[in-house]
C-alpha cells in the first residue's frame, strides 16, 4: 500500500466515523458505533493490528496517523455519550416530575383517651405522694384474684365479684378488680410498699349507663410500720383535692371486703353542686369513688409479711367515674364504644 492510500483510507474512515457519530441518536446507537470502529473487531482496531503488514517506511506514518485517529474518535465518543446520558436523565426527570403544587396529605394525630388522661393524672398525683405506678395481668389466677385476698374457694364472698371465667380447669379468670396486684407486689419485695395499679377489671353484670363488663380501677397499697386509718383518709382526701379542688371533703362508710379490716367505701362531696345535691350526684351531695380499708392481717401473712411488724391500707378507685365527671359523658359505655365523634371531643394530643 502506498503512503497516500493509507492516508486516504484513514481519512475516509474518519469521515465516516464522525458522520456516524453525529447521526447516532441514542445510547444504543453510539454503543453500536463504538463497537464498529473502536471495539475489538472494529474497523480502526483492525487497521492498527494490520500495521505489521506494512513496509518499514510506511509503518511509522500509518501508526502515528492511526493512533491519532483513535484518540480523536475516543474523545468524540466520550463527549457524545456524556451528552446523550445527560439528555436521557433530563427526560427521565421530566417524566418523574413531582407536582409540588398538590396539597399534602395531612397526618392523622392520635390523642390520649379520656380514661388514659385520668390514669396519667392520678399516676402523677400519687407519684408526688411517693407511690410507684405498676401494672398487672388482666387474666389472673384464682390464687391472686381471690385466695391471697382472703377469699377462700368455698366462701360466699367470691360470688360478690360476678366473675368471668377463662379456664375452669386452671381457675383462670378475668381479674374482677385490680386488688390481685396487692399480693403480687408484696411477694416481690419487702416492706415498705407504696404502689398504685391502674388497669382494667371485668365483671359479668347487667349493663347500663354506669355499669360495663369492663371498667377501670386504680388500686392503691401502702404498707409500712405504723400505718393507720388516718393515713388512708388523709391520702384519699389529698387526692380528691388534687383532682377536684381544695374544697373537697371525703366520707367513709362501713363496708365489707374480705381483704380489709376494717373496710369502708369512700365518697367525695360533689364538686358540681358543692354537696348541695344535683343531677350528677343524684341529689345525695356525694360521689362514690370506691372501696378501701386497712389491709387484713391474713393478706399480709399470705405474702410472708408479719402483721405485728407492719400494717397497711389499700383502696380501689373507680377511674371511669372520675373520667365521666371530667368529660361530662353520662354513659360509661361511651368510653369503649369507639365512636370517634365522641372521643375526638376529649382527646388530648400529647
Ligand atoms: N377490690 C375492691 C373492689 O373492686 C375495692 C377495694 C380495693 C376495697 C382495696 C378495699 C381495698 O370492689
Amino acid at each position: 500500500m502506498s503512503p497516500t492510500s493509507v492516508q486516504d483510507q484513514l481519512h475516509a474512515m474518519r469521515h465516516r466515523a464522525l458522520a456516524g457519530l453525529d447521526d447516532a441518536a441514542g445510547l444504543a446507537a453510539i454503543t453500536d458505533w463504538e463497537r464498529s470502529f473502536l471495539g475489538a473487531k472494529g474497523e480502526l482496531t483492525t487497521f492498527l493490528r494490520g500495521l505489521g503488514a506494512l513496509s518499514a517506511e510506511e509503518r511509522p506514518l500509518a501508526g502515528r496517523a492511526g493512533n491519532a485517529l483513535k484518540v480523536e474518535l475516543t474523545k468524540a465518543y466520550e463527549a457524545k455519550r456524556t451528552t446523550l446520558a445527560a439528555a436521557a436523565l433530563d427526560r427521565r426527570l421530566d417524566a418523574d416530575a413531582v407536582d409540588i403544587s398538590l396539597p399534602g396529605r395531612r397526618p392523622v394525630f392520635g390523642g390520649s383517651h379520656p380514661l388514659s388522661q385520668v390514669i396519667d393524672e392520678l399516676s402523677e398525683i400519687f407519684a408526688l405522694l411517693g407511690y410507684q405506678t405498676v401494672f398487672g395481668p388482666e387474666v389472673e389466677t384464682a390464687r391472686y384474684n381471690f385466695d391471697l385476698l382472703n377469699i377462700p374457694a368455698d366462701h360466699p364472698a367470691r360470688d360478690v365479684w360476678d366473675t368471668l371465667h377463662v379456664e375452669a380447669a386452671e381457675e383462670l379468670v378475668l381479674r374482677t378488680h385490680t386488688s390481685p396486684m396487692q399480693a403480687r407486689t408484696m411477694e416481690r419485695q419487702p416492706p415498705p410498699v407504696r404502689v398504685v395499679v391502674p388497669g382494667k377489671a371485668f365483671r359479668y353484670e347487667a349493663q347500663d349507663a354506669s355499669h360495663e363488663w369492663m371498667f377501670h380501677q386504680l388500686e392503691g397499697l401502702a404498707v409500712d410500720t405504723n400505718i393507720t386509718m388516718s393515713d388512708l383518709k388523709g391520702t384519699l382526701a389529698e387526692v380528691a383535692r388534687q383532682l377536684f379542688g381544695p374544697a373537697r371533703k371525703i366520707r367513709f362508710r362501713c363496708d365489707f371486703f374480705p381483704f380489709t379490716e376494717p373496710g369502708v367505701d369512700f365518697a367525695i362531696d360533689c364538686a358540681i353542686c358543692d354537696g348541695r345535691g344535683c343531677r350528677v350526684c343524684k341529689q345525695t351531695g356525694w360521689l362514690e369513688l370506691g372501696g378501701a380499708g386497712m389491709v387484713h392481717p391474713n393478706v399480709l401473712r399470705g405474702v410472708g409479711y408479719d402483721p405485728d411488724q407492719v400494717s397497711g391500707f389499700a383502696f380501689g378507685l373507680g377511674i371511669d367515674r372520675i373520667a365521666m365527671m371530667r368529660s361530662g359523658l353520662d354513659d360509661i359505655r361511651a368510653f369503649a364504644a369507639n365512636d370517634l365523634r365522641v372521643l375526638r371531643q376529649f382527646a388530648r394530643v400529647a
